[in-house]
C-alpha cells in the first residue's frame, strides 16, 4: 500500500504543504503566503494562493488535510481565498472550502479564522 508523508516549509511570510508519495512524488500541494494586509481583529491577513490535490488522489480527503495542516502551522490569523480558476467548476471549490470552514465574503472571497 502507498505511504503518503508531508513536507512543511514555514516561514514568517509562506508556509508551503505538500504531500508526497514513496516515490517522492508531490500529489498534493497547497501554500499561502502573508499580506501586508490585517482584519478588523488586527490579525494577519494570509492568501491561500494554491491548492491543488493530482487527480487521481482527489475525493479522499487529501485536500482537507492539507487545509488542516495549514492551519496548525498558522495559528490566529485570517486565511482568504478566491474559489474560482484551475479547471475546477466554482461551486465544487466553494463546497470544499465551505466543508474546510471558510465562509463568503464580499467579493467573491471567502474567509477562514485560525484558532
Ligand atoms: C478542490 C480540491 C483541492 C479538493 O481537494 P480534494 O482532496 O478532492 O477534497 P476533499 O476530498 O478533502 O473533499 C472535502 C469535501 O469538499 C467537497 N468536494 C471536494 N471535491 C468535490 C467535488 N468534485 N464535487 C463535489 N464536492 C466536492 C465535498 O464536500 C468533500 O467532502 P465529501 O467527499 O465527504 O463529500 C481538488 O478538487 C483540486 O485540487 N482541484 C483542482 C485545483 C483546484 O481547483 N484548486 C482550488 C483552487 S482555489
Amino acid at each position: 500500500m502507498e505511504t503518503l508523508s508531508f513536507r512543511v516549509v514555514a516561514t514568517d511570510t509562506n508556509v508551503s504543504v505538500m504531500l508526497v508519495n514513496d516515490s517522492g512524488r508531490c500529489v498534493a500541494i497547497a501554500d499561502m503566503d502573508r499580506t501586508d494586509q490585517i482584519d478588523a481583529d488586527n490579525n494577519d491577513i494570509w492568501w491561500l494562493a494554491r491548492l491543488n490535490v493530482k487527480p487521481e488522489y482527489q475525493r479522499k480527503g487529501y485536500g482537507t488535510i492539507l487545509i488542516d495542516k495549514l492551519k496548525e502551522n498558522a495559528k490566529g490569523l485570517r486565511i482568504i481565498v478566491t474559489p474560482g480558476g484551475y479547471n475546477t467548476p466554482f461551486e465544487i471549490q466553494h463546497d470544499f472550502y465551505e466543508s474546510c470552514g471558510f465562509v463568503d465574503q464580499e467579493e467573491g472571497l471567502m474567509a477562514l479564522d485560525t484558532q
